[in-house]
């Protein structure tokens, strides 16, 4: 049992007006875009998410982590999924809406999820030996699948700063692996490792140094091996720098927080990449907006007002997103 009380509320996800990938990601292959999934962790984050991909028309995949359901209480988390669906429509708009567990780390995990709700799980076992990978996303797809619940799986570990610095070739996906994987697992998507990394520190520069560019030859390698597949990029956030300004004046202390250009996601988008995971930039939106508020009003302490703030940049840079994306207005 991975978690008390939790088999007490099994539900479906159709039941919560929720979808799984698979039209989905039929339609952004078809379309050459790729559908935001973003992170969140409290209410401001979810009415943000919803509030952004209304008005922009666009569809949406809700990312809860490991870490969002310890945070913010799994059954509250699940509870508040189907008051996002309901209050799309209420905006005005029926957008396709997934529930996704970002980095599922076991079978267990990843059960409790399908029989809560989640319309896509991830299974990440690409720190596990091939084999390993290939068993565990195996079990997972076939009792998710039961349940018409879509899966992704991961090839190739995300470089950590020192990592991809010192250009660990063993961190990227091989692109020889691919199929094997696919084929013998089921899975419906694939997570690639071609440059990025999670967080607000992406790459280690030497002063003057450029980006560097993501691999976007290991991409179309994959993309040739796997034709109209799927495939999935984690550590997408561009870290906007005016928000690490906003942060740097009011007190914060982020240095050398680096991106993803968006240029480069912006290829990857129209590219076989069709979910972006993007949870730092709304981080780092949030940190911002509420140090700004707070430093200008200082005598307030209502925290409508501050987090009040925050949602509303947040909705304005999830519109940027999902037009950097190509997902606005193809819900
Ligand atoms: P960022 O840290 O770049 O936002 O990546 C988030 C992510 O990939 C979640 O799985």
């Amino acid at each position: 049992m991975i978690e008390k009380g939790i088999c007490d509320m099994a539900v479906h996800f159709s039941e919560l007006g929720l979808v799984n990938t698979r039209e989905m990601f039929r339609k952004a292959m078809e379309g050459k875009y790729a559908v935001p999934a973003y992170n969140f962790n409290n209410m401001e984050q979810l009415q943000a998410i919803i509030m952004a991909c209304v008005e922009c028309n666009s569809p949406v995949i809700l990312q809860i982590s490991k870490g969002a359901r310890k945070y913010a209480n799994q059954t509250l988390l699940r509870y508040m999924v189907p008051g996002a669906v309901q209050m799309a429509r209420e905006l005005g708009s029926n957008i396709p809406i997934a529930l996704n567990l970002d980095h599922g780390d076991s079978f267990e995990l990843c059960k409790a999820c399908v029989d809560n709700g989640f319309s896509n799980v991830m299974i990440d076992g690409s720190h596990l030996p091939y084999e390993e990978n290939v068993a565990l996303t195996k079990k997972v797809v076939e009792y998710a699948h039961a349940h018409d619940v879509t899966v992704e799986g991961e090839l190739g570990v995300l470089a950590g700063i020192e990592e991809h610095v010192s250009s660990e070739e063993s961190h990227y996906t091989k692109p020889e692996e691919v199929e094997d994987f696919v084929s013998r697992t089921g899975v419906d998507s694939l997570a690639i490792s071609i440059g990025t990394s999670h967080g607000a520190y992406k790459f280690k520069l030497k002063p003057g140094e450029p980006l560097p560019e993501l691999r976007f030859d290991i991409l179309e390698e994959i993309e040739r091996r796997l034709p109209g597949f799927p495939i999935v990029l984690h550590g997408a956030s561009s870290v906007l720098q005016e928000y690490v300004e906003i942060i740097n004046k009011y007190g914060g202390k982020l240095e050398n927080a680096v991106g993803v250009p968006e240029d480069q996601i912006k290829r990857a988008a129209q590219s076989a990449v069709c979910k972006i995971n993007i949870d730092s930039d709304g981080r780092l939106v949030f940190t911002a907006m509420v140090r700004k508020y707070l430093a200008e009003n200082p005598a307030e302490f209502d925290p409508r007002k501050y987090l009040g703030a925050a949602r509303e940049e947040l909705k304005k840079m999830y519109i940027r997103k999902c037009e950097l994306l190509g997902s606005a207005g193809k819900a």
